[in-house]
């Protein structure tokens, strides 16, 4: 892929650390963005960091604009931020940690994409790989915020997936549930951590959809749960 341009969201996380390193190894281009972002994340020399709070419009079109400055062009866009609050129900919630979720979960993807779609386009075979969870579509006790702003991220992806097929871009979302995470493992001590999804199953599936066999695959709505 040492022709592709790739946007890594949460490059630093959990999960983006895996993404970013999975496309490095692709030999890809990689710009890996989050609020605290470093060049020094990833020793690769395809590795650039820009920092950008993707929570308003303006930070997310500020983003993409020096991506397009630098680059001429982005061709993969690897959305992996969120973010999960739980342990109240719907009645306990209060109206930050909703509004929290939703910002977070939501209106993060609603902002990348507004961004990023209409270069994506330009390419003629984009492509974008959003995380959201198991929660979207099977939502439980006590999760609601969470699962509710994942539902409609889910929305959202594939709405953009049928708006853009004409430009022979994907869209697709993938659904982890429990992941291995360092923060997983310090919240869940006593998790049996070999039955959580592995972050680098996630990244290789990002990079499988991101590749030309992917082209065939729009609007799909993956599960990954680990066993
Ligand atoms: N962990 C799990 O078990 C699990 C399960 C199912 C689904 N998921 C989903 O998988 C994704 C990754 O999870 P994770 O555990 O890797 O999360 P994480 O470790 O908390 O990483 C989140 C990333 O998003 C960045 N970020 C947060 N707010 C941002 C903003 N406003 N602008 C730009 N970057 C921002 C963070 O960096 P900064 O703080 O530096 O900005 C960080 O790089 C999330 O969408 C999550 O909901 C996770």
């Amino acid at each position: 892929m040492k022709d592709k341009t790739v946007l890594v969201t949460g490059a630093d996380g959990g999960l983006g650390t895996h993404v970013t390193q999975a496309f490095l190894e692709t030999g890809a281009t990689v710009i890996g963005t989050s609020r605290k972002i470093e060049p020094s994340d990833f020793k690769s020399p395809n590795f650039v960091a820009i920092p950008a709070d993707i929570s308003t419009c303006e930070g997310a079109k500020v983003l993409v604009d020096r991506v397009v400055a630098r680059f001429g062009k982005l061709d993969i866009l690897a959305h992996t931020v969120g973010g999960f609050a739980g342990g109240k129900s719907i009645v306990e919630t209060d109206n930050e940690t909703f509004q929290r979720m939703l910002d977070l979960n939501l209106n993060c993807v609603f902002h990348i994409l507004r961004a990023a779609v209409p270069v994506l386009r330009q390419t003629g075979n984009g492509r974008i790989i959003a995380i959201g969870s198991q929660a979207a579509v099977d939502p439980g006790p006590n999760v609601g915020a969470y699962s509710a702003s994942k539902a409609a991220m889910v929305s959202l992806i594939r709405t953009v997936a049928l708006e853009n097929k004409d430009a022979g871009l994907t869209a697709n979302v993938i659904l982890p549930g429990t992941m291995d995470t360092p923060a997983n493992r310090q919240a869940m001590p006593d998790g049996d951590f070999a039955k959580w999804v592995r972050p680098a199953t996630v990244a290789s599936l990002m990079i499988w959809l991101a590749r030309d066999a992917g082209r065939d695959v729009n609007g799909a709505v993956i599960p990954v749960l680990g066993y």
